[in-house]
């Protein structure tokens, strides 16, 4: 998709049909967080995928902003494998889950599928 127009289309979508992604859609939106920047390189990103009735029941256990979607990715980081700022001791990762949370969510607009957002 022409990036100008997947980044003026993209929004946050709140009601989904109801069937789980594929686990080709799934790959492709993995491999974009995987392709996205993070601090040194350290990739302290870990995503877990939701794919099944009972994952996403659990998911609606834990917030209100699921907006019933049938597949959800949970994006979180691992601060013992953060790139650590030298002069005040800052955390990357929680940034680094941001960035790649980013390109997930636009190469779901490039797949067709609606982000939550
Ligand atoms: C940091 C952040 C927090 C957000 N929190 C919520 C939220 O709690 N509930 C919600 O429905 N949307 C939330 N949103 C989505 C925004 O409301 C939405 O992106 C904004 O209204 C612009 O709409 P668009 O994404 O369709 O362009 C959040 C977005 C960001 C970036």
């Amino acid at each position: 998709m022409d990036f100008e127009k997947l980044i003026t289309e993209r929004y946050s979508v709140r009601k989904f049909k109801p069937e789980h992604l594929p686990q080709e859609a799934i790959d492709k939106i993995l491999e974009a967080g995987h392709k996205a920047p993070t601090g040194c390189n350290y990739q302290p990103q870990r995503i877990l995928v939701l794919n099944t009735d009972e994952s996403i029941a659990k998911l609606k256990n834990c917030t209100k902003c699921h907006f019933n979607a049938p597949t959800a990715m949970l994006v979180c980081h691992n601060r013992k494998e953060s790139w650590i700022r030298k002069y005040d001791g800052a955390l990357s990762s929680s940034v680094d889950a941001v960035i790649v949370t980013t390109h997930m969510m636009l190469a779901c607009k490039n797949e067709g599928i609606g982000p939550v957002g």
